[in-house]
């Protein structure tokens, strides 16, 4: 009996060297459990008289009682631990800045792409669009290019591997042919038929390559064709689109003579800005021209009746100059940091 202070002394301290729950169920055990020290003890009051028993028994209850009170406080100690580590091991710092999200946005391009069609339907315009896998009849001989022209050599265009009629469109003209025909056949012929009025923006592909030519860029083509569609109409259009898509005035237009197999007569047009760094510098932007007769022909339509002008322009060379990039290629490379700059 003399050893129940040691005992509880002892079973202080076990308790307390416990790491965690089920080392401090092995340390209770010893005292407490059906074998454990104070069970022993408890076991020794049926051989003591009645006075001794009741003081024995109220001794060795209160060693009792001490033992389960240090129990019950490293428990919860332990309980406390563990909630603290899972809490430190799961914290959250809210005064942190959000990840927030990564925007993306329109390719420069696109956005040119966007602003043309804008400016072209505001006049009244449509938007069409053909294959870019056309025909050798849609992208030549319907627009009057001889056999002979070197626009169809293999230099020049993509041709699909065995099959000589059929090729990667080396401009968006080809639409041209095929907008007439659906014209004419939502229309009927000629008296009826309400004005032709489309642009045609679209990917097209050459056998070429440097800072100012990618195998693959885009064009726009426009048509108007009507009762009496002048050169005059072609210069008022077009000088008026390139100083809304530029937003200023301070721009000259040019159109210098040239050849098309699909117009006649036919102009190349070039822009020069009035100040900044590309002063008094013509910049060839587009070809145009008065649609040839026999290309409305193959479009269905009667050349003595109507006449129209056409243009083809490259929004790539728009898009460079509009926000001053000098290499063409970072359009197509998809990089984000040069992308990013647009959005
Ligand atoms: N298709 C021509 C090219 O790719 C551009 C062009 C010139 C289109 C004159 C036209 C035009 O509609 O009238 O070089």
């Amino acid at each position: 009996m003399e050893n129940l202070e040691q005992m509880v002394a002892q079973a202080q301290a076990d308790f307390a060297a416990a790491a965690d729950a089920a080392a401090l169920e092995q340390a209770k055990a010893r005292y407490l459990g059906k074998s454990g020290s104070i069970t022993a003890q408890l076991k020794t009051l049926g051989r003591l008289d009645a006075d001794a028993r009741r003081e024995a028994g109220a001794r060795i209850n209160q060693a009792k009682g001490l033992i389960e009170q240090a129990l019950d406080a490293r428990r919860s100690a332990i309980r406390e631990a563990l909630l603290a580590a899972q809490l430190a091991a799961e914290a959250l710092d809210v005064t942190l800045p959000g990840r927030g999200v990564g925007l993306g946005g329109l390719h420069p391009v696109s956005r040119t792409l966007e602003r043309i069609e804008n400016l072209f339907r505001s006049i009244g315009f449509e938007v069409a669009d053909g294959p870019e896998i056309e025909t050798d009849f849609h992208n030549f001989t319907a627009l009057n290019t001889p056999e002979n022209h070197p626009a169809r050599s293999m230099h020049d265009t993509f041709y699909l591997e065995g099959e000589s009629e059929v090729l990667l469109r080396t401009h968006t003209s080809p639409v041209q042919i095929r907008s007439m025909l659906e014209h004419v056949e939502r229309f009927g012929h000629l008296a009826q038929m309400p004005e032709l009025r489309v642009i045609i923006p679209g990917r097209v592909y050459r056998v070429d390559s440097d800072a100012t030519h990618s195998p693959m860029f885009h064009q726009v083509e426009g048509l108007w064709v009507g009762a009496d569609i002048s050169f005059a109409d072609l210069k008022g259009v077009v000088t008026d689109f390139l100083r809304c898509f530029f937003e200023t005035d301070d721009l000259q237009v040019r159109f210098r003579p040239s050849f098309f197999p699909f117009t006649e007569p036919s102009a190349e047009i070039d822009v020069a800005f009035m100040g900044g760094e590309l002063e008094g510098q013509w910049l060839e932007i587009a070809g145009c021209g008065m649609v040839h007769p026999n290309v409305l022909r193959h479009g269905g339509i009667d050349p003595e009746r109507y006449t129209g002008f056409a243009f083809g322009m490259g929004p790539d060379r728009l898009t460079m100059l509009r926000y001053g990039v000098n290499d063409l290629r970072l359009f197509f490379e998809g990089d984000l940091r040069f992308l990013g700059q647009f959005r």
